[in-house]
């Protein structure tokens, strides 16, 4: 039909006529809120990249984990910020580590039951180098060797699994971890413990305020031998495909924004679920733009998460997840 018959515009007259015909939607309950758990007490230490975001000390990070679950946000995603680090990563797999400690206090709050607790699985953050495996160096040149790493994952996430993640979150890269952490769940009497897999991750620079969070930049090299090359949509399918041959349960999309293109292919060839990361990058930008009143704050926001839901993902792992819940 066409124009005069065809009047798209009477489906936009008013906001209740707007609600009803809206094809995509927003809930507290599919968004996912990034926690940065560091040693000490009573530490709430901005990131100054990241507006709003913390490196929060077990207690802190208690209370944090209060007010997400008040707004019915559907998620925590937990990194671990160490004190110290050595080359083989080994606080991350540690029963004492700084994330198997904070998954078991966060488990002893009334509130836990009402959120997945979801446990990110890398070395980056725990080892001295800043790699995200097992560094072999040879002189000028090094490498970060696949097999060795994946040994090490596997621990980490049984570790984490033990101490109580409800999901645990491999954001590696290395060939093969996904059948090597599924082994080791089922080893570790946690058969029923899910993989959620960063299938899909792109070498980007839109990590960088992450880095600063985690402190977790790599001291020499860059990440782009394990970690995907931007241009490349067909190898991010390759990649879940064999996730998924390696029993994972989940799928989780990496930087969102810069690849809603890969979120919208995922979906419509696999039907596992699947999450997207707006990363830390994405974050800051919005908010350096806010800072200079050059966008509205809460109409971008809005809008940036609702581009990814539309593309595809069924949840999202945001910094905003706290600001958006409080007003979807
Ligand atoms: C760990 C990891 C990173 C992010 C999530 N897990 C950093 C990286 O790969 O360098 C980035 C998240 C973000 O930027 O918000 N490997």
């Amino acid at each position: 039909m066409e124009f005069p018959a065809t009047r798209l515009r009477r489906l936009r007259s008013t906001p209740a006529m707007r609600s009803l015909v809206r094809e995509t939607h927003l809930h507290p309950g599919a968004l996912v809120y990034p926690l940065f758990l560091c040693e000490g007490e009573g530490v709430r230490r901005e990131i100054s990249s990241m507006p709003g975001v913390f490196n929060l000390s077990i207690d802190e990070a208690v209370k944090e984990v209060e007010a997400c679950a008040a707004l019915g946000i559907g998620g925590l995603l937990l990194f671990g910020v160490p004190d110290k680090k050595d080359e083989l990563g080994s606080c991350a797999y540690a029963a004492d580590g700084i994330v198997q400690r904070g998954l078991r206090a966060i488990k002893a709050t009334k509130v836990s039951q009402s959120l997945v607790t979801i446990a990110d699985v890398c070395l980056c953050e725990y080892t001295s180098h800043g790699h995200c495996g097992v560094v072999a160096q040879d002189g000028e040149h090094f490498q970060v060797e696949n097999d060795a790493s994946v040994a090490l994952l596997e621990k980490t996430a049984a570790s984490l699994a033990e101490a109580g993640a409800d999901v645990v979150a491999p954001s590696d890269m290395m060939d093969g971890r996904v059948a090597a952490i599924r082994r080791a769940l089922d080893e570790a009497g946690k058969p029923n413990t899910p993989i959620l897999s960063y299938a899909s991750k792109f070498a980007s620079a839109f990590y960088g305020p992450f880095r600063e969070a985690a402190d977790s930049a790599p001291q020499f090299g860059d990440r782009r031998t394990y970690q995907m090359d931007g241009a490349n949509l067909r190898e991010a399918m390759r990649e879940i495909e064999q996730d998924i041959a390696e029993g994972c349960d989940m799928l989780l999309m990496k930087p969102a924004m810069p690849y809603l293109d890969v979120i919208r292919e995922a979906r419509q060839r696999f039907d596992l679920p699947m999450g997207a990361y707006q990363v830390s990058g994405e974050y800051s930008m919005l908010h350096a733009a806010f800072q200079r009143g050059w966008l509205e704050p809460e109409r971008a926001m809005l809008e940036s998460l609702l581009s990814i839901r539309r593309a595809g993902a069924d949840f999202i792992v945001t910094y905003f997840a706290k600001d958006a819940a409080r007003v979807i």
